[in-house]
């Protein structure tokens, strides 16, 4: 969603501003613009569409300045358009203003200001900001400073704003209320940011602003204050982050250069999170033994991606703790009357740690006073601040819209969850245990050779691209991974597709399938019937002529005797074989997308940070 840079320091702010919000492309956006200060002015630019856009108009005129602030508007309030773009002004045209998030009572305020006389030029919540600002001023506010804190006292809902005073040049102002914003710090330069990647290069040191506080940048210093004026103190953290970690690096997308990464990924986790003994051990989870032994109920909640990482904790955390677990989309959660009592345990997942649904229905769990556990990659992040206890996943920043190391790193986590929990449970022995671990350990280098697969993927991917639709199906483990590689095709291909529980075919989808319609079959072996009914299911998949692509264990005839196309997958513990065969599917979906010639790593209308419910 929206992006937010700012920059305050002796240099051109514009390709500083430019850079950053390049790095912010990623979040999703449809419209941008810069403000920044030229010689005893303020001057704006602005754009509809992508970044390109604003470089052209930049290099036909040119414009340099400092500070300065920049925005990527995703659009809630008002189609993408040059009068909705951001940044916006007051009357006066001496404040400019760059928001993420969305003013609630923007319609009252904007009725109250009009009455007062001023004009609006935007259909947007934010343009109510600076016009406030203008009103608070002109009521006595004493300072730009006062003026602003005045008017956010008065703005419901969330933001994170950038501000730029027209009559105060060497200042950069930022607030933040439940939308993401960070304060870089740098030498004899400050910035800020809607995330650290965005201004990496520039800075080591960063302060995570809190809900309900404002920063005051000048080139030497930062005043972060609460919104009754009152000094409050940060401990600037270092950026564990190297700049490289940001870049492409010879892939030629970000969504590839991530797939890539998974087995390195899952690699480290295991052996932060795996003792010599081959025990499992969670130090920065925290929670005693004793605790997971009176826990009685475990409650899921997350959005996207990070949901069906959530279908497999649950189907996993069942399977080796004995544990009753719930799990639910963040944004349906709170809608209804969930039975949260005090002795359940709150999980949360969240790439980002920003998702409104999933921090939304994180706040009502900790109003229950349950304990709150997230699981997250995004160190800083109002999730992680949230929570009592922190399982990070450590993939690194995920730029790539559609997400795939994260996934991969959230399921890897829920696994190592599981074993902990099941052991202190005694659901599990030591022995089991060890060939638990041991199965994990195997699944990086068994997504290092899916990744080897790729040419007969895209092979694949090239035949079946041109429908209209696709169907993915799955059992158990795998149920979730077949609506993870259907969402993975529909979001970068464009192409519908439909995940489904295999054996719920029979009561719906089954009446789509022609000699038309690719049926992506995950068909890898398990122990018990599961593989049996799954072939049943290919079967009549097959009798109506439907083309399947199955994703199938290395070497079996069974399903390469029903198949159309077949994806071969390592031997792995059935529970474990959704880190391996999801791997296949977003290869899947990455060949399809790049046959059909779509941006993959920014489609369209997508987010990467939700941060508006
Ligand atoms: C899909 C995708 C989204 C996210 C969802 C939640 O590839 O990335 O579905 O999973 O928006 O985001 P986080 O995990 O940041 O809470």
């Amino acid at each position: 969603m929206c992006g937010i840079v700012g920059y305050v320091g002796q240099k051109d702010a514009v390709p500083l501003l430019m850079d950053g919000l390049k790095r912010l492309e990623y979040r999703g956006y449809d419209s941008a613009g810069i403000a920044v200060h030229t010689a005893g002015d303020m001057a704006t630019r602005i754009c509809v569409g992508r970044l390109s856009e604003l470089e052209d108009s930049l290099e036909k005129r040119p414009l340099q300045g400092r500070p300065g602030i920049g925005h990527t508007r995703w659009a809630t309030h008002g189609e993408p358009s040059e009068k909705n773009s951001h940044p916006h002004l007051d009357g006066s045209g001496r404040i400019a203003v760059v928001h993420n998030g969305i003013i609630e009572n923007y319609q009252d305020l904007r009725n109250e200001l009009e009455a007062a006389g001023h004009t609006f030029l935007s259909d947007t919540d934010t343009e109510v900001i600076p016009h406030l600002i203008e009103q608070e001023l002109a009521g006595g506010a004493e300072d730009f400073e006062a003026a602003l804190l005045r008017a956010l006292r008065r703005a419901r809902g969330a933001y994170a704003l950038g501000i730029l005073f027209k009559d105060d040049p060497d200042t950069v102002y930022a607030a933040r209320l439940g939308s993401p914003l960070i304060v870089g710090l740098g030498q004899n330069e400050n910035y800020i940011a809607s995330d650290v990647p965005a201004i990496l290069k520039h800075i080591r040191q960063v302060i995570y602003l809190n809900d309900g506080e404002i920063a005051v940048l000048k080139q030497d210093q930062v005043l972060v204050k609460d919104l009754d004026g009152r000094a409050v103190h940060h401990e600037p953290k270092t950026v564990d982050m190297a700049p490289e970690a940001t870049e492409r690096a010879g892939f030629e997308t970000f969504m590839l250069k991530e797939m890539h990464e998974q087995p390195r990924v899952l690699r480290s986790l295991l052996e932060k999170h795996v003792s010599g003994h081959a025990r499992v051990q969670l130090p920065e989870v925290g929670f005693s033994e004793d605790y997971f032994q009176i826990l009685r109920r475990i409650m899921i909640v997350s959005c996207g991606t990070a949901y069906h990482a959530a279908m497999y904790g649950k189907f996993l955390m069942e399977h080796l703790t004995g544990l009753a677990v719930e799990t639910d989309l963040g944004s349906e959660f709170r809608y209804r009357s969930p039975r949260i009592e005090r002795d359940t345990l709150f999980i949360a997942v969240s790439q980002s740690g920003e998702t409104a649904d999933t921090l939304a229905s994180l706040r009502l769990a900790r109003l229950k006073k349950c304990k709150v556990l997230s699981i997250c990659n995004v160190p800083g992040s109002s999730l992680v601040r949230d929570s009592d206890s922190v399982m990070f996943t450590d993939a690194g920043p995920e730029i790539g819209v559609a997400s795939t190391k994260a996934y991969t790193a959230q399921l890897m986590a829920f696994a190592l969850l599981s074993i902990h929990i099941g052991r202190a449970r005694d659901e599990i022995t030591e022995e089991q245990e060890k060939e638990l671990v041991a199965a994990l350990e195997g699944i990086p280098d068994a997504i290092h050779y899916m990744l080897e697969r790729a040419d007969h993927i895209r092979a694949i991917a090239d035949k079946h691209h041109d429908g209209p639709s696709a169907l993915y199906l799955g059992r158990r483990f795998n149920y979730p991974t077949a609506l993870e590689g259907a969402l993975k095709n529909k979001e970068i291909s464009y192409q519908h597709a439909e995940g489904y529980a295999a054996g719920e075919m029979k009561h719906g989808p089954i009446a789509l399938i022609n000699e038309y319609l690719p049926v992506v079959c995950i068909c890898t072996r398990t122990e018990d019937e599961v593989y049996d009914k799954m072939i049943s299911n290919m079967k009549e998949v097959e009798a109506r002529h439907g083309r399947i692509i199955a994703i199938a264990t290395d070497g079996d005839k069974q399903v390469a005797s029903i198949a159309e196309d077949i994806i071969y997958v390592p031997e792995t513990r059935e529970e474990f074989s959704p880190l391996i065969n999801v791997v296949a599917l977003q290869l899947l979906a990455y060949y399809a997308a790049h046959a059909r010639g779509t941006d993959i790593d920014k489609p369209r209308n997508l987010a990467k940070s939700v941060t508006v419910e």
